[in-house]
């Protein structure tokens, strides 16, 4: 069953009476216990579609549906069961994290709430500013605690909107296993945006590009690093790396550059060419010291799909 069903769906801003088409006709689907990367370059907009499946922006045309109801017409149901986190923190400044908690506790009415306020609080690394007032964070912190909201009502749907902004590598590497664990014992669906490609990588099933307000491709991660057919080879030789160059010219492949005693070099992974001319390396004698094989990234599927224009 789909637990995020988006059709058609238009937004535009008006400004200085012109018109902005942030969303300009998208449809795709979410399926339960899903993680859906949104990706794109700024001003894409997934923002404005998540703040639409959210309830924060009225579209202009199209269907929306979270856990199978319209948001408009199921309100109530739709917000117990999903929430949302995003580096554009909504949480008071004046008030504490741990107060916060307790707000948003009591609005999506969650039982026990002091028990699952201390447990995200726990799970975040947060026990020790629990009680310290959202303005006097690091960013770190309160991108956290924005995650603990997001998980107050242990929703069925959450939307996570750059919610790993500001993390140094060890909590961005914790907050990713939180939420890979959040979503596997809860079976939760989740509509994920973020500008680190390796977390998109590593978190998200299937990924839309999003450019211009449309939606370009939908793919799995590994499916989209086939549409480079290149990959990029190191190889560095104890001695001769003049015939080694001229070698590789013979071959035809794309010499990116050369630095002592290494050239790196960019090569089709089609017909087996990349095999072929490493092979051939080896059988001409050459004295190897270090040899790297690098395929495509979701980076560079990023930066080709976006200068697509
Ligand atoms: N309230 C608004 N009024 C006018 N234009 C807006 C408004 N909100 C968004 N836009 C515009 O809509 C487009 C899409 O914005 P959106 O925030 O959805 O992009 P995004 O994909 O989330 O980008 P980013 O990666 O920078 O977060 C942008 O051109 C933006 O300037
Ligand atoms: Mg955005």
């Amino acid at each position: 069953m789909n637990y995020i069903e988006v059709q058609n769906l238009v937004k535009s801003f008006k400004e200085k009476g012109r018109a902005i088409t942030a969303v300009d006709n998208i449809s795709f689907s979410v399926k339960k216990g899903e993680i859906f990367g949104l990706l794109g370059p700024n001003g894409a907009g997934k923002s404005t579609t998540i703040n639409i499946l959210t309830g924060l922006l009225e579209k202009d045309s199209g269907t929306i549906k979270v856990l199978g109801f319209e948001p408009e017409k199921n309100w109530e149901y739709v917000k117990n069961n999903s929430n949302v986190a995003t580096a554009y923190s909504w949480l008071s400044d004046v008030l504490t994290i741990r107060q916060n908690l307790r707000v948003y506790a009591k609005l999506y009415g969650v039982k026990n709430c002091e028990h699952k306020i201390n447990e995200l609080l726990e799970m975040f690394e947060l026990k020790n500013v629990a009680d310290r007032k959202i303005i006097r964070l690091s960013s770190g912190e309160n991108t956290r605690a924005v995650l603990c909201k997001g998980l107050i009502n242990s929703p069925k749907v959450l939307f996570l909107d750059e919610c790993t902004v500001g993390l140094d590598p060890d909590i961005a590497d914790k907050t990713r296993g939180i939420i890979k664990d959040y979503q596997k014992k809860n079976d939760c669906t989740i509509l994920f945006t973020s500008h680190y490609m390796y977390e998109v990588e590593e978190l998200c099933d299937r990924i839309a590009f999003m450019s211009n307000g449309k939606i370009i491709r939908i793919d799995t991660s590994s499916n989209l690093k086939k549409l480079i057919k290149k990959h990029t080879v190191e190889i560095a030789v104890k001695k001769n790396i003049k015939l080694l160059r001229e070698f590789l010219k013979t071959e035809g492949v794309d010499i990116v550059f050369e630095k002592d005693n290494s050239i790196v070099f960019e090569v089709t992974t089609e017909e087996d060419k990349m095999y072929k001319v490493i092979s051939k390396i080896f059988h001409k004698g050459f004295m190897l010291s270090n040899l790297h094989v690098k395929g495509p990234t979701l980076d560079d599927i990023f930066i080709k799909i976006a200068r697509q224009k």
